[in-house]
């Protein structure tokens, strides 16, 4: 079976395009045309491929357009030697990385993120994915990247508002692991950019640390990642939300319930719900696009509604039960069986106590 931690490389510089050989193609977003930089930086590939990012590049309705367009654009390449470098965020990471893993049974894969939600998340743990019949992430293989490249430069010259669309995998990653990058996540004094690229490498092992352990997730442990994801996932489909600004609601449902259902006692709740990262996400959040969304007015819908999303949730053991994450305290997530019909009680709940 393939290792499915990549080897990480966190460089200050851009890496030289001839390290990766002669035969390479580069699939990027093709916002970098529009900057200079890392416009030139591309430029220096003889073949590329340019997508434009999001969920329709995902779509498996025009894969076969795309794969036709690869294969055309590379066929005098050595199948045997090809790599596939891959540049862009989480949505040009799951289509390249399921276009290296079908491209003729599979080539190396190189994935460089691009943002901090692919950075510190999506880039890892092999997963790559298409959406089919109206639903995100049907179609997929487990296929990590033989390298990664976490490149400051790059990571750093993003948008604030990217930083903010990262921080629901982050304070994720940080109550699951507990431990040293929970405490550090509380002792940085903001969540800029340049702490995010402090945060990086602790994130990163954290996950790969749940990998590892159920790599093609047949045990139910990698099911740990999907902590907030639940909930995070129906705000995303019915509202549109990016998906890291969906987790983070996704989160503070499932500590709320935690608590309520008693997985969480009342001094580690009280504990968590003062600690220091959440009045710095709070503030991010009021310096984002998304200063004037609140948990009340997601769950202002009729618990109702939202049924359809979580009878449609891939990870459902049988007919009606869920498997949700629950917090006992940082480092200590439990994960239990809920009946769909549970979380109407407890949506409804949560409407009085966030109004
Ligand atoms: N495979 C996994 O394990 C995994 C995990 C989490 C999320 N995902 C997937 O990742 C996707 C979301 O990730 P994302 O938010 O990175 O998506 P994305 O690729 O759609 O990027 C978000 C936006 O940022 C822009 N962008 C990218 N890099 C930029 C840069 N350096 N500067 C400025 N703008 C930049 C993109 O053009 C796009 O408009 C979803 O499709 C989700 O399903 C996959
Ligand atoms: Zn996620």
């Amino acid at each position: 079976m393939a290792s499915f931690s990549s080897r990480l490389n966190f460089v200050s510089q851009w890496p030289s395009p001839k390290k990766f050989g002669d035969d390479v193609l580069l699939i990027y977003d093709r916002i970098f045309d529009r900057h200079p930089k890392v416009a030139s930086w591309v430029k220096q590939f003889p073949i590329r491929y340019a997508v434009k990012s999001g969920e329709d590049l995902k779509s498996l309705q025009s894969f076969p357009v795309h794969m036709n367009t690869i294969l055309q654009k590379t066929h005098h390449l050595s199948a045997r030697r090809l790599k596939i470098v891959v540049l862009g965020g989480g949505s040009v990471g799951d289509f390249g990385g399921f276009v290296a893993s079908v491209y003729k049974r599979g080539v190396e894969l190189i994935h460089i993120p691009s943002t901090w939600l692919s950075a510190m998340d999506s880039a890892h743990g092999g997963k790559t994915a298409l959406n089919a019949r109206g639903a995100k992430n049907q179609v997929g293989t487990f296929y990590p990247a033989k390298e990664v490249y976490l490149v400051k430069p790059l990571l750093l010259a993003q948008p604030a508002e990217r930083g903010f669309e990262a921080l629901g995998e982050l304070i994720k990653m940080a109550l699951l692991a507990g431990g040293p990058l929970y405490r550090k996540l509380n002792a940085v004094s903001t969540l800029n950019a340049g702490t995010l690229w402090q945060l990086l490498p602790l994130v990163i092992r954290e996950k790969y640390k749940i990998v590892q352990k159920d790599p093609e997730e047949k045990k139910g442990l990698r099911h740990l990642l999907n902590f907030g994801h639940t909930m995070g996932h129906v705000f995303e489909a019915h509202y549109g939300l990016p998906h890291g600004v969906a987790v983070l609601a996704g989160l503070q449902f499932a500590m709320e319930w935690s608590y309520q259902k008693g997985f969480m006692n009342q001094k580690d709740y009280l504990k968590l719900m003062q600690a220091k990262f959440w009045q710095k996400a709070v503030k991010a959040k009021q310096q984002s696009a998304w200063k004037n969304l609140s948990m009340l007015a997601l769950l202002s819908e009729k618990p109702q509604s939202f049924v359809r999303y979580l009878e449609q949730d891939k990870k459902k053991t049988s007919s009606q039960d869920l498997r949700f994450v629950f917090l006992k305290n940082p480092g200590k997530p439990v994960i239990a069986e809920v009946k769909v019909q549970d979380f109407l009680p407890e949506i409804a709940r949560q409407q009085s106590f966030w109004g």
